[in-house]
Order: structure tokens, then sequence, then C-alpha cells
């Protein structure tokens, strides 16, 4: 409970909890999984043995870097749309010889730290941070307006979205590039439903603390009781969404007050937090052209779990 300190409380995380738990179909956005303890607990997702996905994108970039580099060419500004600790970056700019790097991060904190270790890395490198929100067009800074442009978006994130919203955020990153631009960017694969289950729902149980952590953070910041003991983790593959499903499921009945309005919630119900959307070779494809994007080349690891798609920005007005 935070009685304290009522200030600190962030109306927009108290308003989508409030929200969230009102809905017949309980939901709370993604984004709130990351304050500190969340944070920390995804980067010790990544490193897991059962979550596949950013060990196989970062071995895959490592290897077709090169090929990468000979298509796009050198002297490009490399845009990245949610740097974040920015670990698979090096890989690209080390190949590519870009003119700039621009990384943008709604986290300022993480986004300063990330550009610092980068700096002392690439000491030559233009490093200009911009610190927004990327699924609005950005304004990049002036120092690349003339340059041409790599947009970078590793991670699968745009899996996180719907297809709606995946769509509103490609459109936007062909306003914040402009034409003639090009995107590299990594999509997780439709596979063996037991390995994505795995990768949600690991044998350490990391994924179920993210997940868990998220009812703390609203007892911690929020006034609220939620019995956290009363919920598990579930991970499960939602086949005609081809999506991953995170949810907190109630073990038992249990009521609750959150910032004083009531809530029950009966054995077996659910509160949805994450979406992970998984994509065959025509499903990526298909998005980004109804995104704005041609795709002109892809390259997956030796298993097919993971896809890097370069795209170029669609001219307007090409089609027949
Ligand atoms: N985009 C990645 C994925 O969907 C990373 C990610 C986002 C993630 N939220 C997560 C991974 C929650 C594990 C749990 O896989």
């Amino acid at each position: 409970m935070n009685l304290l300190a009522p200030s600190r409380v962030d109306p927009a995380f108290r308003a989508d909890v409030l929200a969230g738990f009102r809905m017949a179909r309980r939901a709370i956005p993604a984004r709130w999984f990351y304050d500190r303890a969340g944070s920390e607990l995804f980067e010790r997702i990544t490193r897991l043995p059962d979550y596949y996905p950013t060990r196989v994108e970062t071995a895959l970039l490592e290897r077709i870097a090169p090929e990468v580099a000979a298509m796009v060419g050198p002297g490009r500004a490399v845009v990245e749309f949610g740097s974040g600790s920015s670990i698979k970056t090096p890989h690209l700019l080390e190949a590519i010889a870009p003119a700039a790097y621009v990384p943008i991060d709604i986290s300022g904190e993480f986004l300063r730290e990330s550009a610092a270790a980068l700096a002392s890395d690439f000491p030559k490198l233009s490093i200009l941070p911009v610190e927004a929100d990327f699924m609005q067009p950005i304004a990049p800074p002036a120092e690349i307006a003339s340059l041409p442009k790599l947009g970078f978006f590793p991670g699968s994130t745009i899996g996180n979205m719907v297809a709606r919203t995946a769509v509103n955020l490609l459109r936007a990153m062909v306003e914040t590039l402009g034409v003639g631009s090009m995107l590299l960017i990594g999509m997780d694969r439709i596979k063996d439903v037991d390995v994505l289950i795995r990768a949600y729902d690991d044998a350490e149980g990391v994924t179920a603390a993210f997940n868990l952590n998220l009812l703390h953070r609203i007892n911690r910041e929020l006034d609220a009781d939620i019995p956290v003991d009363a919920f598990r983790h579930r991970a499960i593959w939602n086949d005609r969404f081809a999506r991953i499903e995170m949810r907190l499921e109630a073990v038992r009945d249990s009521s609750f007050t959150i910032e004083g309005e009531h809530f029950f919630m009966a054995a077996g119900e659910t509160i949805h937090t994450e979406n992970s959307h998984k994509y065959g070779p025509r499903d990526a494809r298909l998005l980004l052209r109804a995104g704005a994007w041609t795709p002109i080349a892809e390259w997956t690891d030796e298993k097919d779990r993971f896809a890097l798609i370069l795209a170029e920005a669609q001219p307007p007005g090409t089609a027949p």
C-alpha cells in the first residue's frame, strides 16, 4: 500500500489497472510489466535456456550481418525502435558502417546507459538517443535528416501487438524513416507448441515471477491488497490468433480492493497480460506489406525458429 507517497502513483497505471479489472475479459497492458523488478526479471528471461528467441536471433544476426551490410550499403543512419539494453545492436553496427545510430526508447534511464556503453565501443560513431514512444511517428534528429535510414526492430516485439496495432506501427515507421528507407525486423516463427509454451513458462519459473510481479507492483504502487498467492502464471497457445497468451489465473475464489474499489475473481478466471504473436513466412510478409514495407530478403536459423526480414519502404501509389 502506497499511503506515504500517493503523489508518486502514475495516473496512467492506475487508470489502466482499474479499467482492466472492470472489464468482463480482464486485461492489463503489457507495458506495466516493466518496473525495476520487472525489467530485471525480463533480462533474466532473455538468458534462460528455455527462452530461445534472444539467443537464436542474436546468433542469426551475427551470421547474416555481412549480407545485410551488402544490401543496405554504408552511410545509413540506423534507427532502433525500443532499443532497451541494445545487446544485438553491436553486431549490426560493426558490419554495416553506419553514419549515425539513433536509439529510440521510452525509458530515458535505460537509453542513456546503453548509449554510453555503445559510445565506448564505437568512439567514432555519432549516437543520437531519442526518448520517445515509438508507437507514434517521431521527428528524427536534424543531424540525420538527409541520410538514408535503416530501421532496426529486433526481438519480435512486433509480435506483442495485435495485427491492427502492428500495422499502425509499421506505417508510423515509414513516416518516421521516410521514402527510400529500409527496415530490418525480427519475427518469431510458428513452431512446435511445446517449444513455444516452454519459452513462456520456463522450468525455472522466471517468466511466472515476471508475470506475477505485475500483481506485486499493483499492491506496491496502488492502494491494493491482491492476494498474489491466489494466482498462478499461465502460458497458453491460442491457435486461432497464432499467439502465446500470458495470463494470471485465480486458483481460488478471491476478493480484493484496488484504490477503494472491490473486485471478485472466481477460481479459474484469468487476467490477460501479454500476447506474443508468431508468424509463418507468408504471414510475416503480408503483415509487412500491409504496413507499407516490401520484404526484399529474409533469413532464419537452421531450425527455422526465428526470422530476420529486410524490407524497403513502399513508395506511395505504386500498386496497380
Ligand atoms: N517480444 C518478446 C516475446 O514476445 C519479448 C517479450 C515481451 C517477452 N514480453 C515478454 C518474453 C514476456 C517473455 C515474457 O517473446
